[in-house]
């Protein structure tokens, strides 16, 4: 009975030799230093497992204490041993971890990504910009829009051909997602009384779509109303935006045009930026651009809302933000504006 334990221990039918390899083997698997330590006092410790056995050799027969004392001294030597080797084992495992979560202070610093404006945003807030430098106010309108102001108060009655301008999507036989931006010139006029200058950016919908057209693309509308306005103001006018948008010595020229609410109407071109008016696959070998259309507001649209036509006169005008950008930046193809590319996106 000399290798038993003493009671008070729970491995009371162990040997010392069980003790320890069951001890080596829980050393062996510990993962964590609280474990190691844990074990430690379990086997090592004052009421340890191996201590009890040990304190106990002194009450053995004495022909017996010798025998199990160099046991127990053994069992001891070696768990000792064994509690060290995974002290080691642990601490530089944990060294190893702290090593790799490390800060490389001298590394350059990771650049937070930022991001940027959409070209078409871009290009509308600096059109806007040269406006508001020449007074004018901004405005915005409805996207769904009523049919009335699309298009019957800008002296588009229904079944006027020139409805067939415009590709609509209706919404109800009344209610239309807006074709132009021009119904913004209508709201604005309801509501103020002349002088008024105003661009109105905003997205419009046409049901057309291919290299140069998409479904939804944006305008910026213009219009002035004030005493004593001539076509030479309009002429004024988008000669300065060409001007600053494009370069300053771009030619530009006014084509006699139609639009039911102006008359005289006209669309700009400018001398095409590919070619200079060479005459290019841009340009259709024509060497000039269209860019945007005008006119001087017509008087039913003044007397729709109104105005008083015998002392105010004013202009009006449209553009085609994509088309802009396109001229402006040398792009083919309207749908890259849409594809979310950041590869497309980044390079403005
Ligand atoms: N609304 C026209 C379009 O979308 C553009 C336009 C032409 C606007 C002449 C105007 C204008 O204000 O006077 O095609």
């Amino acid at each position: 009975m000399i290798q038993r334990v003493v009671a008070g221990s729970s491995e009371l039918d162990q040997t010392i030799e069980q003790i320890q390899e069951e001890a080596l083997s829980a050393i062996a698997d510990a993962k964590e230093m609280e474990q190691v330590n844990t074990l430690s006092v379990k086997y090592l410790g004052r009421k340890g497992v191996v201590t009890m056995y040990l304190r106990n050799v002194s009450s053995l027969p004495p022909e017996d204490r010798r025998e199990a004392g160099r046991k127990g001294n053994q069992a001891k030597k070696a768990i000792e041993e064994g509690l060290k080797a995974a002290a080691c084992r642990l601490s530089s495992k944990a060294e190893e971890k702290a090593g790799a979560d490390a800060i490389d202070v001298t590394l350059p610093g990771r650049p937070a990504p930022a991001g940027s404006l959409h070209p078409i945003t871009h290009i509308t807030r600096r059109i806007c910009d040269i406006f508001v430098k020449m007074g004018f106010d901004i405005a915005e309108g409805p996207e769904v829009e009523a049919d009335y102001y699309n298009f019957e108060a800008l002296n588009i009655p229904k079944n006027h051909p020139a409805r067939d301008m415009q590709d609509t999507f209706y919404i109800s036989e009344n209610i239309v997602l807006r074709t132009h931006t021009s119904p913004i010139q209508v709201r604005i006029m309801e509501r103020y009384a002349p002088p008024v200058r105003v661009v109105a950016p905003g997205k419009v919908y046409r049901c057309d779509s291919d290299l140069t057209h998409t479904p939804m693309f944006h305008q910026v509308e213009g219009l002035l109303v004030d005493e004593h306005i001539s076509f030479g103001d309009l002429k004024g006018v988008l000669t300065a935006l060409v001007h600053q948008l494009f370069d300053e010595h771009l030619s530009l020229r006014f084509r006699p045009s139609f639009f039911p609410f102006t008359e005289p109407s006209a669309e700009v071109d400018i001398l095409c930026v590919m070619c200079r008016g060479k005459g290019c696959k841009v340009c259709s070998g024509t060497g000039w651009l269209e860019v945007l259309g005008c006119g001087m507001v017509h008087p039913a649209v003044f007397e729709n809302l109104g105005y008083d036509t015998t002392r105010y006169g004013g202009f009006a005008f449209g553009m085609g933000v994509e088309r802009l950008a396109m001229l402006k930046y040398g792009i083919n193809d309207i749908r890259l504006f849409y594809e979310n590319d950041a590869r497309f996106l980044r390079q403005f």
